[in-house]
């Protein structure tokens, strides 16, 4: 996988902003992340001019917060002790205003060759992370919350990759609308020849961008299928997906378990009722005497969640020794809709509650914690810890 530049910009002047943004947007390899804007960054442009004590005290902070790679800065002064102090704050590159388009493109490829030499050189492989939804109960809701929050990552940016781990019924192709994709029986057949560029190739894309690994129809794929061949293939997922989202059904059995062991997260789909918290305390209780997944991996979400439930959050939370990192709202016409169209719930029902509630699941997912201006409406009404 090969990795984004992330680049963040604080620029006051728009049309200096728009410029940047133009070429920024013009050279492969580089992102722009703009609904962060305090996470880390490998490439921070600044502005300065306005109060060089100010902002060369903020250089040194960020710098010394190691959230920032290299720091480029833009000014429209260009007395001598700017360009000096600028030299002394360590800024790899000084872009003079108004900006010369090409100055700053030659400045990026060189910042992306120097950083491919050295990626390369360290042979750094980055692991895209894994996340496996498995159900309290069968019709929870567990291939719902793997297609949405699939695709809240997508729309993130994020490169992301759906599995079918169902023995039985796979459904996702349904959801989808797909008819025809590669299973991963086909695929490990041949698992010592795949690497990143076959699997890619190898797997159906939905027009949201999702990448879709079904699940062999009938049991001799299955069967022929072993968990060392299913963990190799997991391997090449993470090497070439930001993110692989398992969905995983309601069942545990040893092709589950074995992409469970290496799992980053384990999502428990349960709703509000006896049975499924039941089975909730007894998965956990299994996952403790199998050793995996660890406690602090594991994330309960509650599904079909209504307001003033017969069981309480907190009483029901309390029952299973277990907190719920997120709610998803009841919402049966619009989910129905979806699967009844083969399409994704953020597209059908885009302004409704459990279409925000994914955006924001998968927002939480990407930004650890979401600033509260980032936040919707839906999340104020639904205090949760995120994931
Ligand atoms: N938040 C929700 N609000 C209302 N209905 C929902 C919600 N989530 C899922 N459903 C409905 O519940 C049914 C089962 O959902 P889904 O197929 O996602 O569950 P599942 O856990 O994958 O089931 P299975 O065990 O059969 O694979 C579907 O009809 C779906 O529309
Ligand atoms: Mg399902």
């Amino acid at each position: 996988m090969t990795e984004d530049i992330i680049v963040e910009l604080k620029v006051k002047n728009p049309r200096v902003t728009e410029e940047l943004t133009k070429v920024i947007a013009s050279i492969e390899g580089f992102r722009l992340d703009k609904r962060f804007p305090d996470k880390p960054c490998d490439l921070l442009i600044l502005e300065i001019g306005d109060d060089l004590k100010e902002e060369f005290k903020l250089i040194h902070t960020m710098q010394s917060s190691k959230k920032v790679g290299s720091i480029y800065l833009t000014s429209s002064r260009l007395e001598p002790e700017v360009l000096i102090e600028a030299l002394r704050a360590g800024a790899r590159e000084f872009f003079s205003q108004p900006i010369k388009v090409e100055e700053v493109r030659r400045a990026l490829l060189k910042f992306k060759e120097t950083r491919t030499k050295y990626t390369d050189g360290k042979a750094k492989k980055r692991k895209g992370k894994l996340i496996h939804i498995i159900g309290s109960k069968g019709g929870v809701g567990v291939t719902t919350i793997a297609v949405n929050l699939a695709a809240g990552l997508v729309g993130h940016d994020r490169s992301v990759a759906l599995v079918d781990m169902n023995l039985t019924f796979s459904e996702l192709p349904i959801f989808l609308d797909v008819k025809e994709s590669f299973d991963w029986a086909e695929i490990g057949k041949n698992i010592s020849r795949v690497d990143s560029t076959l699997l890619k190739s190898s797997l159906y894309k939905h027009p949201s961008g999702i990448f879709l690994l079904t699940s062999p129809t009938g049991l001799d794929g299955v069967n022929q299928t072993t968990p060392d061949t299913i963990g190799k293939l997991m391997e090449v997922m993470q090497s070439t997906f930001e993110y692989t989202i398992i969905d995983g059904g309601p069942l545990l059995e040893d092709l589950s378990l074995k992409i469970m062991e290496t799992a980053d997260t384990v999502i428990v789909v349960g709703v509000l009722n006896l049975l499924s918290l039941n089975n909730i305390k007894r998965l956990l209780w299994t996952f403790q005497n199998l050793g995996y997944p660890k406690k602090e991996t594991i994330k309960i979400i509650l599904n079909r969640y209504e307001k003033d439930p017969v069981l309480t959050v907190k009483e029901s939370e309390q029952s299973i020794d277990h907190s719920f990192s997120w709610l998803i709202p009841n919402d049966f016409k619009t989910t129905m809709t979806a699967i009844n169209l083969g399409k994704i719930i953020l597209e059908v029902g885009k302004n409704t509650d459990i279409s925000k509630s994914f955006r924001d699941l998968a927002a939480s997912i990407l930004g650890g914690s979401v600033p509260e201006k980032e936040k919707t409406g839906f999340w104020n009404k639904f205090k949760k810890t995120g994931l």
